[in-house]
C-alpha cells in the first residue's frame, strides 16, 4: 500500500500537477523535519509535507512580537512557581534561558528556524536548547492559543500607545501653525467652490479636532483590550491553581478576561485598532488632499521646501507633492488591512482557529504605513510656507462676501433672510455681468436692488471683515480661533 504523500505524487504527475505538488527549491528549504514535529510528536509518526508546512509557518510575521512573548513567558513561568505548579528551580532556569534568548536576538544571533513554525514554538525550541528538560515544564497551563492572543494584545497596546503620542506631535505641529496663521485669510470651500472667507488657522484646527478625535478612539480601543487572556488555555481553561490576576497585573492588564472561551477566540481589539487607524488615515488623506491642490501652482497657497518636493525626470518645471500623494493614498492599504481581518473574522466558529494566524500582517502593516503617514504628515506640517498675500486674494473672489450682505440687509433693515438672499443673488448676478467683484460695485448700483442699502454695507464687504465678524462659538473670527488654540495647547501640554 504506497503512502498517501506518493499516491497523491504519482497521481500529481500523472496529470500535469507535478510542478505545484512537487517540492521546488524554495519549498524544499521549508520541508518537514523531525525536530518541527517534536512539539506535538507524540501522536505523529511522518513529518508534515513541505506545501503543508509553507502554509502552516508563521514565524516570519510573528517573530515581530518576540519581546512580547518572552515577557509574557516570564510572568508566566513566575506565577507557575509561585503557585508551586513548577518548582523554583525550574522557574529560575526557564527565566535565565528566556533572559539568554532575549540576548541572542538582540544581538542577532537567535536562530529563527522555519520549522518551528512561530515564535512561540521556535522560543521554546531554543529554550530547550539552553536549560535542558526544564524547558518543557514552561507550557504547564498554557496553550499557543492564549499565548499568542496575549502576546498579540501586548503588541497592539503598545502599537497604540506609540501612535497616540505621533499623532499628538501632529497636533502639536498643526497648532503651531495654526497660532502663526489666525489672521491668515483663506478661502473656503463648500463643494470645492468658493464659499466664504475663514482663516488658515481656523482651517489647520480643524483637523486638529479630527486627530485629537483619532487619539481619544486608539485610548478607549486601548482601555477595552486591556484584560490579559494568558490562563485561558486551549480554550477551557484549565486544572492547574494558576494566578490569572497575578499574570494580569505583571503584563500590565487591568485584570484578566473572565471567559476562556473569548480570550483566545476573539480578535475585536486589533479589529478596534485597525478601525480608529482606518479613521485617522481618512483624516489624513484628507489634509493631504488639500496640500496636493494648494501647491498646485494655480491655487498657489503654500509650497514645501526641497525636503517634501521631488521633480520630475522630464519636466524641468516640476515640483511634485509626492510625500501628500502618498499620505494620501494610505488611506487605501489601511482600510483595506480592516476589511482582511473584519473578513478573516467573520464566521469562524469559537473558539481559536488557524484562520485567526492571518490577523497579524494586516495590523502590522497597517501600523507601519499610519506610522509612515503621519511622521510624513508633521513634517510636511512644519515644512510648508503659506502664501496669505495669494490666499487673501482667492479669499476675497468669487463673491465670497454675498453671505456677509444677505446677514447686513437683515441686521441693518430687517428684511427677512429668504428675501436678503434673493438681494444679494441678484448683486452677484449684477457684478457678475459687469465683471465686477461685489465690494466693486457702486452705491447706486447696490440701491438699484434696494433702496435701503446704505455706504455702512461696504464695512461687511471685504474678506476681512466677513472672517472677523464669525465670532460664534467655534467660528473663524481670529478671537475664536485664538480661544481653540490656548485650549488645545492645555489639553497637549496635559497629555
Ligand atoms: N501561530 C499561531 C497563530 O498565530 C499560534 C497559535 C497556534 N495554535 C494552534 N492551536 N495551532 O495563530
Amino acid at each position: 500500500m504506497p503512502s498517501r504523500r506518493n499516491l497523491i505524487a504519482s497521481l500529481a504527475a500523472g496529470v500535469g500537477l507535478a510542478a505545484t505538488l512537487r517540492p521546488g527549491r524554495t519549498l524544499a528549504q521549508t520541508a518537514g523535519t523531525s525536530e518541527g514535529q517534536k512539539m506535538w510528536g507524540g501522536r505523529f509518526s511522518e513529518k508534515p509535507g513541505a506545501i503543508m508546512q509553507e502554509i502552516n509557518v508563521s514565524i516570519d510575521v510573528d517573530r515581530r512580537f518576540w519581546k512580547q512573548d518572552l515577557r509574557a513567558s516570564r510572568a508566566h513561568a513566575a506565577m507557575l512557581a509561585k503557585q508551586k505548579i513548577i518548582t523554583g528551580e525550574d522557574a529560575a532556569r526557564i527565566d535565565a534561558g528566556l533572559a539568554t534568548i532575549e540576548g541572542e536576538i538582540t544581538a542577532g544571533t537567535f536562530p529563527f528556524r522555519r520549522e518551528f513554525e512561530d515564535i512561540h514554538l521556535n522560543v521554546e525550541a531554543r529554550l530547550g536548547e539552553l536549560i535542558g528538560p526544564s524547558a518543557g515544564r514552561l507550557h504547564t497551563a498554557r496553550s499557543r492559543n492564549d499565548q499568542v492572543a496575549t502576546d498579540f494584545r501586548l503588541w497592539v497596546r503598545d502599537a497604540l500607545d506609540e501612535m497616540q503620542a505621533k499623532v499628538r506631535d501632529l497636533q502639536l505641529a498643526l497648532v503651531h501653525r495654526a497660532d502663526q496663521h489666525t489672521a491668515t485669510l483663506m478661502p473656503g470651500f463648500t463643494h470645492m467652490q468658493p464659499a466664504q472667507p475663514v482663516t488658515l488657522g481656523h482651517h489647520l484646527m480643524a483637523y486638529v479636532e479630527m486627530f485629537g478625535r483619532d487619539v481619544s478612539r486608539m485610548a478607549d480601543a486601548r482601555r477595552r483590550m486591556n484584560e490579559c487572556p494568558l490562563g485561558s488555555a486551549a480554550l477551557a481553561g484549565t486544572s492547574f491553581p494558576i494566578d490569572r490576576t497575578m499574570t494580569a497585573q505583571a503584563l500590565g492588564f487591568d485584570r484578566p478576561t473572565a471567559n476562556s472561551l473569548d480570550g483566545v477566540a476573539d480578535r475585536d481589539f486589533a479589529l478596534e485598532a485597525l478601525a480608529a487607524a482606518t479613521l485617522c488615515s481618512g483624516h489624513l488623506s484628507r489634509l493631504a488632499e488639500e496640500m496636493v491642490i494648494w501647491t498646485n501652482p494655480q491655487f498657489g497657497f503654500i509650497t514645501f521646501s526641497d525636503s517634501y518636493s521631488t521633480g520630475s525626470s522630464i519636466m524641468p518645471q516640476k515640483r511634485n507633492p509626492d510625500a501628500a500623494e502618498l499620505v494620501r493614498a494610505k488611506a487605501g492599504p489601511i482600510s483595506g488591512d480592516f476589511i482582511a481581518l473584519n473578513t478573516v473574522m467573520k464566521g469562524l466558529p469559537l473558539a481559536y482557529d488557524k484562520d485567526m494566524q492571518e490577523d497579524k500582517p494586516p495590523v502590522f502593516n497597517a501600523f507601519d504605513n499610519l506610522d509612515l503617514a503621519v511622521r510624513a504628515m508633521t513634517g510636511m506640517v512644519l515644512d510648508f510656507k503659506a502664501n496669505p498675500a495669494r490666499m487673501a486674494a482667492v479669499a476675497a473672489s468669487g463673491f465670497a462676501t454675498a453671505t456677509d450682505l444677505a446677514d447686513w440687509l437683515v441686521q441693518t433693515l430687517n428684511i427677512p433672510f429668504r428675501e436678503a438672499h434673493h438681494i444679494a443673488g441678484a448683486a452677484v448676478k449684477l457684478a457678475e455681468s459687469k465683471g465686477l467683484d461685489l465690494p466693486e460695485l457702486s452705491l447706486k448700483q447696490l440701491k438699484s436692488l434696494h433702496p435701503g442699502i446704505t455706504a455702512d454695507v461696504y464695512r461687511v464687504l471685504t474678506a476681512e471683515a466677513s472672517a472677523a465678524s464669525r465670532t460664534s462659538y467655534g467660528g473663524t473670527a481670529p478671537a475664536q480661533v485664538h480661544q481653540q488654540i490656548a485650549r488645545w495647547k492645555g489639553l497637549l501640554k496635559a497629555g
